[in-house]
């Protein structure tokens, strides 16, 4: 069946203490809406995100990163059921199933969904909940099931007596439903509770007293459905997406030294056999070969790809650059918007000075392969430079230079014997 799904985004975040909308807060320079969206991009056909706060900051980044999804203004914010029924518009004939997310839970992953979605299917059911057990379940909304262990309503912590209030399995806020028969909760919830708000958590009552097929999923892994609310928990989210990708890397072959200061996003593929030494932050989206050795201090900041039996040393930056095979940068460089061959040698201190401070316009870099570059070389682009062709120590090369020539800029050193003797 269809899915298309709806994620919350609406609402004020006022924990994070931050002009910047909660959704926009960044793990590896990527939004945690940016996360949620991914996670449904081979699932559903469709996403509507509901905005409120700050609202047209998030659109704008949704218009411009996610073709598929549109964003719906939500005004004023009347709780988490007023949010979904914002889509009741748009979708009148739509007959497939919609899947319910929040846009500040970036863990969740594709896989989990994915059982989620088989789950409610298998078991012929008309809306499921996923829930979790956790240890200090306080703020979450409980599950409250029958004696025979079907599930009965979603209490909120504000408004639960003391015995459901010790019930350890939660309401992790992800939902899936048929669209067509939970269509008519949406214009009879009520506000009649603790927060006065329209909670999507009654729609479980609703549809056991609408002879609905209702059902929790238990997800095992309880740190996917992990929500940010401060900025320590981001900060914590951090930590488990990326210990959750070095765990990954090292199963498959990958050698990290000191997973304690490492950090490398999810969006990141490395080769086996590639060496990574600690202090190294890889962001964005990257492609390391096999084989290479990138770090210590190392600092990748996406869009990179480099080949196998690379070497990116100590204090090297590279951002957007394309780098072939057997190709090295050894220490204290920085390589922006380049393409570089194979069989490359960066001395110490090169510098690609891509950028233009008075157009703000960014050019490229285009090594052939063999060149050699000299210690504390400035490469100004654009420039291309030609196979097999030295460029001396020293230099500012501001031309294109053509193939297996040696190029350098450099005063000629003079040599003035016994002048200190003198002075
Ligand atoms: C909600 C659930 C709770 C669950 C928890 C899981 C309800 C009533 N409660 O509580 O059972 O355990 O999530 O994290 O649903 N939002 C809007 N519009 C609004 C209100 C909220 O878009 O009018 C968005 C928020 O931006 C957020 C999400 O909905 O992304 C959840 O809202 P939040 O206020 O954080 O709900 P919780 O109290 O965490
Ligand atoms: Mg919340």
């Amino acid at each position: 069946m269809e899915i298309k799904s709806v994620i919350l985004a609406a609402g004020k975040g006022t924990r994070m203490k931050s002009d910047i909308p909660k959704v926009l807060h960044k793990i590896f320079e990527k939004p945690l809406l940016g996360y949620v969206l991914d996670s449904v991009k081979d699932i559903t056909t469709e996403n509507f995100v509901i905005v409120g706060h700050h609202a047209e900051e998030v659109k704008e980044y949704v218009e411009k990163n996610y073709n598929n999804a549109k964003t719906v203004l939500q005004t004023p914010q009347l709780g988490t059921g007023h949010a979904v029924s914002m889509v009741c518009p748009y979708l009148e004939d739509y007959s497939g199933q919609i899947l319910i997310l929040c846009g500040d839970t970036p863990l969740i992953t594709s896989e989990t969904l994915k059982k989620f979605v088989e789950y409610h299917n298998s078991n012929n059911s008309d809306l499921t909940v996923m829930s979790t057990i956790f240890e200090n379940p306080a703020n979450y909304g409980r599950i409250i099931r029958e004696q025979d262990g079907s599930l009965k309503c979603i209490v909120e912590e504000k408004d639960a007596t003391l015995e459901e209030k010790a019930v350890k399995e939660v309401n992790a806020g992800i939902y899936i439903l048929n669209w067509a028969k939970v269509k008519p909760a949406f214009s009879q919830l009520t506000s009649n509770n603790a927060q006065g708000e329209y909670y999507l958590t009654d729609i479980i009552s609703w549809g056991k007293k609408n002879n609905l097929n209702v059902h929790a999923f238990i997800l095992e892994n309880s740190d996917e459905s992990y929500g940010i609310n401060s900025r320590k928990d981001l900060a914590e989210a951090s930590k488990i997406m990326n210990t959750r990708k070095l765990n990954a890397l090292m199963d498959s072959g990958v050698t990290i030294i000191d997973p304690n200061s490492t950090w490398i996003s999810e969006d990141t593929e490395i080769g086996s056999d590639t060496t990574i030494y600690p202090f190294t932050y890889i962001e964005g989206k990257n492609q390391i070969g096999k084989n290479c050795k990138i770090g210590p201090c190392a600092h990748l900041r996406g869009d990179v790809e480099i080949d196998d039996n690379c070497k990116i040393g100590n204090f090297v930056e590279v951002k957007k650059s394309k780098i072939g095979h057997n190709t090295n940068a050894g220490h204290l460089s920085y390589i922006g918007d380049s393409e570089l061959g194979a069989n490359i040698n960066i001395g110490a201190g090169t510098i690609t000075a891509n950028y233009d401070p008075i157009t703000k316009t960014k050019s490229k870099t285009i090594l052939k392969d063999h060149v050699k570059i000299g210690s504390n070389t400035v490469l100004v682009a654009p420039v291309e430079i030609g196979e097999g062709t030295n460029v001396g120590a020293g230099s500012v090369i501001t031309k294109n230079i053509g193939e297996w020539a040696l190029a350098l800029t450099r005063a000629p050193l003079r040599v003035i014997a016994g002048w200190v003797k003198r002075k």
